[in-house]
Order: C-alpha cells, then structure tokens, then sequence
C-alpha cells in the first residue's frame, strides 16, 4: 500500500464531478488500498479519490474510535436513495482543509447504495457520525466541500483564516 498527496484548498481537481467507475476492478481495489492507507495516517475519518488527485466515484470511510478494530467501509459510485427529513448540526473537517472545523446542517440519516470493495451491490442505512461522514465524502464526488454549505459570512471567515494559516505552513515547509 502506499500513502497518497492529500489535494488541498483550492486545487481545481476538488471542484469537479468525479466520473462514475461502473465496476470495481483489481486496479480500483489498489486504489481503495492506497486510499484507506492515506487516510490513516493522516488521522482522517473518510477520503474521497478527488482528494487523492482522481476523479473517480470512489469514497472510504472508518469511524471506528482510535483503539478499537478497524472498520473500513469501501464505496464505489454512491448514491443517496434516501434522506431523513430530520437534520442534525454537526461539526466537520476535511483533511483537504486543513485544521479548519465547521458547524454544517444534514439529513440526520440517509439511506445509500454503492458497490463495496468485491464490487457487489449493497444497501446502507447511515445513522449519526456515519450519517454525516458518508454525506461528507459523497459530496467530494460532485465538487463540493463542506464550507461551501456555510453562509457566505461565516465561509469567508473561514477561509481568510485558512490562507493566513497555509502562507504559515509552506513558510515552515
Ligand atoms: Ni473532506
């Protein structure tokens, strides 16, 4: 497995519609691998492949706490079939934003369809933090980050701390 370059904030390949995959492959499961590796060490909870520089309908989630067994969830062209009409306020970052965190509004839960790791089709009802990670990555898919959904106030206040914060970086870089 190898660890992958996170795409940052505001790379254009995390604007786009990543394209459909169709089936899953042995090359697709590589890069589910290298995607699940990347994640981990970045202490991420969910990565998209637009995040990792492809633009492929590809998402890997684990909420699994530190200290307990992974759980690695494996999902190739989701789609929502489902949304609660309940919403939930939860607090998101994305390892493509880095050390910035957001309050965002959801669907409490939704229901997804999506080829797992073997390529077979599954159903699943995400509850809670499960519900908001799956809804997170599935966004990466079509261009859209979580600060896009903050007013527009609170995005730009977020992002003028975030440029401040990125110039520091690559100064120490
Ligand atoms: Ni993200």
């Amino acid at each position: 497995m190898t660890k992958l370059k996170v795409y940052e904030y505001p790379h254009p390949i995390l604007k786009q519609k990543a394209e459909k995959v169709g089936h899953v492959d042995e090359q697709l499961r590589r890069l589910f691998d290298d995607m699940l590796e990347t994640m981990y060490a970045e202490n991420g909870c969910g990565l998209a492949a637009p995040q990792v520089g492809v633009s492929k309908r590809l998402v890997v989630v684990d909420i699994a706490h530190e200290g307990e067994e992974p759980a690695p969830l494996y999902l190739a062209d989701p789609e929502i079939i489902w949304s609660s009409e309940e919403t939930e306020v939860c607090e998101e970052g994305c390892l493509s934003v880095p050390e910035m965190r957001a309050e965002v509004e959801r669907p409490a839960s939704v229901k997804i369809r999506y080829l797992d790791y073997n390529g077979t089709e599954c159903e699943l009802l995400a509850e809670d933090f499960l519900a908001v990670a799956v809804q997170h990555e599935l966004d990466h898919l079509d261009g859209i980050l979580y600060i896009d959904k903050l007013s527009r106030l609170k995005r730009q206040m977020l992002l003028k701390k975030y440029n401040k914060l990125q110039k520091e970086r690559k100064v120490i870089r």
